[in-house]
């Protein structure tokens, strides 16, 4: 089966990224085809080149194709999430009013609210209602343009809830409308039964949960958030150790409120990625601009939770670090999907430019998660991803900002 997609005005390759590996995106490296075609026989990409090319230098005649005309659309690799905590139930519609009046994230969490009163809303849900909710949200992401999402457990914290949590994931992977990345994060918070013997929970993560998530494939990430009344330094490293010992990959929340050493722990055991990062060091921007691991801000929850400051992107970029930007989508501190309305955060607050902001949410975020060869960017074999956005060329993305322009989106070689 071969799709020709015809007529379109811009087409966002971001192969000269793909080819610098994620550092320093110049506006060359998003290398645009204006007046492109594009070929996906099965779920990839086959062949690119001008609309005038297709019949001259072209392999197959065109009636043994089908025909998408894109009317003049700009298209890009259909866009990443690298970073959302989509698998909850309830709502803290609440807590958005208290923090308007001045209560700050941390005293929510302190009584009781924040992350836990998600964890008890999830865990009352049924696997069925949670799976209903999920798709919902894959809808909507789709309808901004995303194809791939990784999507955290960590509102269950206990061994049922967060095996539930992955099951939700994985039966949300089975309908196969987007790509799925599962992450384990049993450590978001410790569960209010081991308030007082927290070493116990750790020893349950890495006795029992991270064994038989690892034996089971429910996740391919193990993900701990370490901050200051959250997780050690020295339970994060022993978590993520376990995890590695048990063929998972990394990525962490670090540095969100404090700097406890998070990234540099990250770095050390080659994680792909650290997240967050508004509070980082200049000995973690350091370690980061020398290691392969990504750094996934997250502009979202700064501008949502209103005092926080934002992460010093320029410093990271201009440090060499590759950086990915994600939603964090979750029902406390970024409670929305839109990608591109993120990527205009960044682009304002962060004083990321538009090349980098666009490959942050594409090739970079595709290495955040190892997937650098197969997505990110539109290659001959590579997946055939691609969202098409009715605008009159990129920059309009980010300019009209918060509007949707996304018209379709094209999954492994599909229309979706
Ligand atoms: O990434 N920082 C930790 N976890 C989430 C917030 C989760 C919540 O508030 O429910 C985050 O911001
Ligand atoms: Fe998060």
């Amino acid at each position: 089966m071969s799709l020709l997609i015809t007529n379109i005005k811009q087409l966002i390759t971001f192969s000269g990224i793909a080819k610098k590996g994620g550092a320093r995106p110049q506006k060359e490296d998003l290398s645009i085809l204006e007046d492109a075609a594009l070929l996906i026989e099965r779920d990839k990409i086959s062949w690119i080149g001008k609309e005038s090319q297709v019949g001259l230098s072209f392999p197959r005649k065109r009636e043994s194709m089908d025909i998408l005309d894109a009317k003049r659309m700009v298209v890009l690799p259909g866009l990443i999430d690298p970073h959302t905590h989509l698998v909850f139930a309830g709502s803290r519609h609440e807590e958005f009013a208290l923090r308007c009046e001045g209560k700050t994230y941390l005293e929510i969490a302190k009584e009781g609210g924040g992350i836990l009163s998600t964890v008890r809303e999830t865990q009352k849900a049924s696997l069925k209602t949670l799976v209903q909710l999920g798709k919902e949200r894959i809808q909507k992401a789709k309808s901004f343009g995303i194809t791939t999402l990784e999507v955290k457990s960590g509102y269950g914290l206990s061994y049922e809830d967060e095996m539930k949590s992955l099951n939700v994931i994985s039966e949300l992977q089975k309908e196969n409308s987007l790509r799925l990345i599962p992450t384990f994060l049993g450590a978001h918070d410790f569960p209010p039964e081991f308030k007082n013997k927290k070493e116990d929970y750790v020893a349950l993560l890495c006795q029992k949960m991270i064994p038989v998530i690892a034996k089971q494939k429910l996740a391919q990430f193990c993900d701990v958030f370490i901050d200051e009344g959250f997780y050690t330094l020295s339970q994060t490293k022993t978590i993520l150790e376990t995890a590695l010992k048990h063929g998972l990959n990394i990525r962490i929340h670090a540095d969100e409120f404090k700097a406890l050493g998070g990234t540099e722990l990250a770095v050390s055991l080659k994680a792909k990625s650290v997240d967050h990062l508004i509070a980082i060091t200049q000995e973690g921007i350091n370690a980061l601009s020398n290691s392969q691991t990504v750094a996934t801000l997250l502009p979202g929850t700064s501008f949502y939770l209103g005092k926080t400051p934002f992460a010093p992107a320029r410093k990271l970029i201009d440090a060499g670090v590759t950086v990915a930007l994600g939603t964090d989508f979750n029902p406390g501190s970024s409670m929305t999907q839109h990608l591109l309305l993120v990527a205009t955060i960044a682009a304002t607050q962060m004083k990321m430019t538009l090349p980098e902001v666009l490959s942050a949410i594409t090739y970079n975020a595709a290495k955040s998660l190892g997937l650098e060869k197969e997505i990110g960017s539109l290659e001959v074999g590579k997946k055939a991803d691609l969202a098409f956005f009715d605008v009159p060329s990129y920059e309009y993305l980010l300019y009209h900002y918060g509007d949707n322009f996304c018209k379709k989106v094209i999954y492994s070689g599909k229309q979706a």
